[in-house]
């Protein structure tokens, strides 16, 4: 099946009122060019409303966090899932590296924030990746394989219908070094291969983004990449004209 690209970019903790403005409204008034594709922005929780009235027709929005509790109630500083449903958000990103590495999300956490986001509409955009040791130590499958497997055992296959997945490769975010196309498309055939184990169909429809260090020159090799659906974009997301040509990228690739 063809699967639509998705192109996202991360703002991680970044922007500004009048920067955001900026930026959103360089790719509002751009994104008519990509009509075969999906553009998503998340943005700071603190900035998705106003962003939200900044999109043009083709742009989503995201939030890059959320609670893992499903009901409102007494949790100083966390933001429930249907207040991010609320602001306009369709996408959330969950058990992205840094969350895992600097908040101590574990495995059982991410899920349980998966099945948040689920429970209030949003479709999560699961991260995984194995660091340079476990890759080196020739451990990245089994690193993906359990992260991606506490998700399954939590929320089972069928979740999956309604999320994407993230290869997020941590030796390669934030540090230049971007995965080569061999081994984006090893990485994510592994995980497809998982899904469709348990269900062919959902294996086969499921986008999985790569993401790491992901830039306008690499982009068109990585979206070629039979099993790349997509970019999750940290750096290259907060400069108008890089997201673009990363967009472009996936347009010319698009069958859409
Ligand atoms: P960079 O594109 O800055 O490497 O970040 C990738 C990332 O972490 C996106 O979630």
């Amino acid at each position: 099946m063809s699967r639509r690209y998705l192109i996202a970019g991360n703002w991680k903790m970044n922007g500004s009122l009048p920067a955001n403005a900026e930026l959103l409204g360089e790719l509002a008034l751009q994104q008519e060019r990509y009509p075969g594709i999906d553009m998503l922005v998340c943005p700071p929780s603190v900035y998705l409303e106003s962003a939200g009235r900044q999109l043009g027709g083709n742009m989503q929005l995201g939030a890059q966090n959320l609670s893992d509790q499903t009901k409102a109630g007494a949790f100083t500083g966390e933001v429930l899932g249907a207040m991010l449903a609320e602001l306009g958000c369709r996408y959330v990103i969950v058990g992205h590296s840094e969350r895992r590495a600097l908040y101590g999300e574990d495995d059982a956490t991410v899920a349980r924030k998966f099945a948040a986001a689920q429970a209030a509409g949003l479709v999560p955009i699961l991260c995984v990746g194995e660091t340079l040791d476990e890759r080196e130590g020739g451990g990245a499958e089994t690193v993906l394989a359990r992260q991606l497997g506490a998700v399954l055992g939590a929320c089972g296959i069928g979740a999956f219908a309604r999320a994407v997945v993230a290869y997020e490769p941590v030796w390669a975010i934030g540090t230049g070094r971007t995965a080569t196309p061999e081994q984006a498309q090893a990485a994510h055939a592994f995980l497809r291969g998982q899904l469709a184990a348990q269900d062919a169909k959902i294996g086969d429809s499921t986008r999985l983004l790569y993401g790491g260090s992901v830039k306008a020159d690499n982009a068109s090799s990585l979206l070629s990449c039979g099993d790349v659906d997509g970019g999750l974009i940290g750096g290259a997301s907060l400069k108008a004209a890089e997201f673009l040509a990363i967009c472009a990228s996936a347009q010319a690739l698009s069958t859409n």
